[in-house]
């Protein structure tokens, strides 16, 4: 039976759309909260890494906000996209939810029809066959037919979409005010603790007084 998991157990799938940074943000805030994380990175999503992060390899420690190139914290466990055969690709492994954060349109197709090329999209179809959270962080604009056809089907198989598409009702000063938005949403979906500042006062006046 699908149940909490103490600590709490959380999923990623870091897949090949623009949006590293909410990728990153996620994995740091997911660790500092305590949480066992467990990363499935497809290759595109190594590549937007590289690209937008300037990380060399799979760098764990600089994912989770630490110096680039030091020991990964423990809670980060990293599994090869390629080995189906891993604990997250099984039902029987009890987790408290799966994000994939950016979600390609490509990865966004997998799950809506039942595909799986590797071990993300298995643990994706995993998450929903266990009536477990799986939300997805579409990113792709404008969307063709094909990509709305695809969030209905998610959406309907049980996925959260929660495109990567912050609001701007915070008033951000920054990127990482942007990037934040939408990382918070996710934690809240996932029931992980946070302190973003993303919580709508009730008055605009309120937010700007505070600034
Ligand atoms: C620099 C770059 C940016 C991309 N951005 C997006 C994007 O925002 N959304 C998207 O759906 N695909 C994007 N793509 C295309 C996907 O990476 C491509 O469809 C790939 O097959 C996705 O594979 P994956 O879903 O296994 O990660 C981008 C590709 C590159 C190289």
């Amino acid at each position: 039976m699908p149940g909490p998991s103490n600590p709490q157990r959380i999923v990623v799938g870091i897949s090949g759309a623009s949006g590293a940074l909410y990728a990153a943000r996620a994995v740091q805030l997911l660790v500092a909260a305590g949480v066992e994380t467990h990363l499935v990175v497809s290759p595109l999503g190594q590549r937007l890494l590289r690209d937008e992060l300037g990380m060399e390899g799979l760098d764990l420690a600089a994912l989770a906000g630490r110096e680039p190139g030091t020991d990964a914290p423990a809670s980060l466990i990293l599994h090869h996209h390629k080995d189906v055969g891993a604990t997250i690709a099984s039902g029987s492994f009890r987790h408290d939810g799966m994000v994939v954060v950016p979600c390609s349109s490509n990865t966004l197709s997998a799950v809506a029809t039942g595909q799986a090329q590797h071990l993300m999209h298995r643990a994706a179809h995993v998450t929903l066959k266990e009536r477990r959270k799986l939300v997805l962080v579409h990113r792709e604009t404008p969307l063709s037919r094909v990509d709305l056809k695809n969030l209905l089907a998610a959406e309907e198989a049980g996925a959260l979409i929660l495109p990567a598409n912050p609001g701007f009702y915070m008033l951000p000063r920054s990127v990482e005010d942007l990037v934040d938005f939408v990382v918070g949403r996710v934690l809240d979906h996932l029931d992980v603790a946070h302190d973003l500042s993303i919580r709508w006062p009730g008055h605009m006046r309120l937010v700007r007084e505070a600034q």
